[in-house]
């Protein structure tokens, strides 16, 4: 839609504007289609308003107030979401051990960090999802403005968004959620529930789990403060529309009946892993990602034999157990091939 609606009618003009590569390919051939798609903002093409009802498609189908498309990653959507909420001096609650952008964000926009610590899981070697116990006591000490809250975690625990959201109405904070792996949980009964429709920021990678091209992703806003002006102050004057076509692809993709097809078709692959592998325990909240333990094997023992023996790289390891992240591209000859190589290892 995107493409062609910029593309529609044929164009003769003659652009002196930038980009200088006028839709030529001569430096990178590998590259040539993208070329023919990075235009500028002209009087021709008016790329702005097409990107304009783009979003505003997005947002109607996530259910949202707004949906802003990125192309700097989750971590621009959580920085321009604290910079929306978030006025100098203001406190923030934050997960000590979150992504870098989590700290940066509130250091840019001049707040002050009130750190929160999650429960550990010892039996799978990783950090659970925030709950409001951990939460709860710092807004009875402190006046909270914002809370950060990652969710699902990098190895698919996820936090009850619902209950969060209710502690930060109580005590009048908004709720940013770090959804950068949940990118496909809108699209999926299956799946852990979305916080998109819940807090007031959610934050989603596209590039992670749901397809898209690295960095792309989407910010979505339930409140009445500015996310575009926020984003105004990070985000290039010149954006990439060949990457932001394909976010509008993308969501297309992920709501049509064919994507969510895949994504349930996925899930079945994965419960059918769990099955044929009963010398496995599988454990998180979100099937998407295989956190894996083998008795009488550490993780990285486990990643080790995973990687010499069966050619197979995980995402991430610790001592205990092994993740390996799956989504919407993930063919169903690679799950087998991840079940084939876990069934041998005893
Ligand atoms: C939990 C979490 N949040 C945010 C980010 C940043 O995402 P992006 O790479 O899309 O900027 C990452 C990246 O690994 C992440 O793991």
């Amino acid at each position: 839609m995107f493409f062609s609606n910029m593309f529609r009618k044929k164009c003769r003009k003659l652009f002196f504007t930038t980009p200088s590569h006028s839709q030529e390919y001569f430096i990178f051939h590998k590259l040539k289609n993208l070329y023919k798609y990075d235009i500028s903002e002209t009087d021709f093409y008016s790329p702005e308003d097409v990107l304009e009802a783009a979003e505003m498609r997005a947002s109607e189908i996530y259910g949202t107030k707004k949906t802003k498309f990125l192309t700097n990653g989750s971590t621009s959507g959580v920085i321009a979401s604290v910079l929306a909420c978030v006025e100098p001096g203001d406190n923030v609650l934050v997960w000590r051990d979150a992504h870098p952008c989590h700290l940066n964000a509130i250091k840019l926009a001049g707040g002050v960090p009130v750190y929160y610590d999650v429960k550990f899981s010892d039996s799978w070697g990783v950090p659970l999802g925030a709950g409001v116990e951990d939460l709860e006591p710092s807004f009875v000490q402190h006046k909270i403005t914002a809370v950060l809250i990652t969710s699902p975690t990098y190895e698919g625990f996820v936090a009850d968004i619902v209950a969060i959201k209710r502690l930060c109405e109580k005590y009048g904070a908004y709720l940013i959620v770090d959804e950068a792996h949940g990118a496909l949980y809108p699209f999926s009964d299956e799946l852990p529930l979305s916080a998109v429709r819940i807090a007031d920021f959610t934050v989603q990678s596209l590039h992670k789990t749901a397809g898209g091209l690295n960095p792309t992703a989407l910010v979505h806003c339930n409140c009445d403060k500015d996310i575009d002006s926020a984003l105004k102050l990070i985000m290039t004057t010149s954006p990439s529309y060949p990457m932001l076509g394909s976010i509008e692809a993308n969501i297309n993709f992920l709501n049509s009946k064919r994507g969510r097809r895949k994504i349930e078709s996925l899930v079945a692959q994965i419960k059918k892993l769990h099955t044929v592998c009963p010398n496995c325990q599988f454990g998180g909240d979100d099937i998407l990602k295989i956190l894996v333990k083998v008795p009488n094997f550490s993780g990285y023992e486990l990643s080790e034999i995973l990687y010499d023996k069966f050619n197979i790289e995980d995402e991430k390891t610790n001592s205990v157990s092994t993740m390996l992240l799956t989504g919407i591209g993930t063919s169903e000859r690679k799950v087998l091939r991840l079940a084939q190589a876990l069934k041998r290892i005893y």
